[in-house]
């Protein structure tokens, strides 16, 4: 990283360069692009595709430093990471999360993650895995035949109970109803939207369906430290690490919750109903993975040995994860003046990298819009591939979330055969990267 001043770029030293904007022209071309497919994404890569890897967006009171492409990608998130904050007080996730892992900075974001780390380290996976197929039997076995149900749904539910069971021991089924439209109205609190240009727009509304998970999380916590106050014995989960730290108060717990309940589902809820679309659209790559999952489980459900085996599970995973990252950018905001690549990042800027950019960068894809899992047998280049993000505050669930997906999607395909009724789907940018209008699939048991 270079501090502010004279600048290396391309051989020469030259004054800071100026970050290139579209122009009218090019912004008309992108707008079209994002009226055509749907989604703001195809547009964005319309906009790098002219500008190159770094530009600045130009809407109204919102310009932040849009970049894309591994070596962007490395200098955000490694080299100069100590430049950037995550968090900018207005935005909504930060209102929300207050002092979650998610949008913490400095040492209550690191000693957070030291806390926490233990409850999502690989060593503690196997003993999830039991969890995470039986809610995925416990909601597919609702499922009706003659039937069409909305994977994006379904998912949604699944991940959903395996984050309540896991992290926290507690059983979300009796209570999904009631809380699944307040958790909805918060992830579109949390949504790009009009806030993005208007940073105090009034939203009653979703402050109230926020005090109705508020007060469900507190009474999760007072339970909690009742059976502290009696003596009793921590259940082993995220919860009671929380629980039992010094110094660690409920209204911090209740950050931790919310990070984890929104961070932790709403991601897998994406790539689980990416990963579903991908299986009804392509039916080879479908019958290949269940190949090899009858011939990996045979009738018995995934244990973590198994998952081992399921290799092409993997790789149509990571595929899935590339063509559609849930989280498709990330933000950063910039503590300092900086110069990279010969331009000049000023204190306080917001800087982005686009992961789904990158990830359909020809550069380092074949035939990057294909959905081809095999490339996987080889290594893609460093930082071309950042579903989980990188450095040190890339996804403290990133192993979690493998282990998830492996054993949902192998338990599904293992149980049942699905139809895919609507192909026609696009990339819709709420908190996390959507199908929609939904994945709308029947599923015969078989
Ligand atoms: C497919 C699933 C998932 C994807 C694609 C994903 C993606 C990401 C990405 C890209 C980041 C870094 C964002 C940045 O650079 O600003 C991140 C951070 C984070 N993720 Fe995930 N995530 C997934 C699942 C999970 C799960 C299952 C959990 C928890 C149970 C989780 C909790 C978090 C937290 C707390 C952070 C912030 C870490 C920090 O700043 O230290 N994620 N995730």
């Amino acid at each position: 990283m270079q501090q502010l001043g004279l600048t290396k770029r391309e051989g020469h030293t030259s004054a800071p360069a100026k970050i290139p904007t579209p122009g009218g022209k090019l912004a008309l071309k992108a707008l079209q692009v994002m009226l055509r497919t749907g989604s703001p994404l195809p547009a964005l890569e319309v906009l790098h595709g002219a500008l190159g890897k770094v530009f600045r967006a130009n809407l109204p009171s919102f310009k932040p430093i849009m970049t894309a492409g591994a070596e962007w990608a490395r200098w955000l998130l490694v080299e100069a990471r100590d430049s950037f904050l995550w968090k900018a007080p207005k935005d909504p996730i930060a209102r929300l999360l207050r002092d979650g892992l998610l949008v913490a900075d400095g040492e209550t974001h690191d000693a957070m993650r030291r806390l926490m780390n233990p409850a999502l380290h690989r060593s503690a996976l196997a003993g999830y895995v039991e969890a995470m197929w039986r809610a995925t039997d416990r909601i597919a076995d609702l499922w009706q035949p003659d039937q069409t149900y909305d994977m994006l749904t379904e998912m949604r539910k699944i991940a959903l109970l395996i984050v309540m069971e896991t992290l926290f021991s507690v059983d979300f089924m009796p209570h999904i109803e009631q809380y699944w439209s307040p958790l909805l109205h918060t992830l579109r609190y949390i949504s790009p939207g009009l806030w993005i240009l208007w940073a105090d727009v009034p939203r009653p509304h979703y402050w109230r369906a926020l005090r109705r998970i508020d007060n469900y999380l507190h009474q999760i916590i007072r339970a909690r430290r009742a059976l502290q106050a009696r003596g009793g014995a921590q259940p082993n989960d995220l919860l009671g690490i929380l629980i039992s730290a010094e110094g660690v108060d409920d209204a911090m717990i209740r950050d931790q919750m919310l990070t984890m309940i929104i961070a932790g589902h709403d991601t897998s809820t994406g790539l689980l109903s990416w990963a579903m679309y991908l299986l009804g659209a392509h039916p080879d790559q479908a019958q290949r993975l269940r190949d090899e999952v009858d011939s990996a489980l045979g009738g018995a459900p995934p244990t973590i040995e198994r998952l081992a085996e399921l290799k092409y599970l993997g790789r149509f995973i990571d595929e899935t994860l590339r063509l559609y990252p849930p989280a498709h950018l990330g933000s950063r905001i910039a503590a300092q003046d900086l110069t990279h690549d010969g331009y000049l990042i000023r204190k306080g800027e917001r800087v982005t990298y686009s992961i789904y950019v990158t990830h359909r960068m020809a550069e380092y894809w074949r035939d990057p819009a294909e959905f081809y899992p095999d490339r996987f047998l080889e290594k893609p280049v460093p930082y071309s591939f950042l579903p989980f993000g990188g450095g040190a505050r890339n996804c403290i669930g990133a192993a979690f979330a493998q282990v998830e997906a492996k054993v949902i999607l192998a338990r599904l395909v293992q149980c049942f055969n699905f139809t895919l009724l609507k192909r026609d789907v696009h990339m819709h940018m709420g908190v996390t990267l959507e199908p929609r209008p939904g994945v709308f699939m029947r599923a015969t048991r078989r």
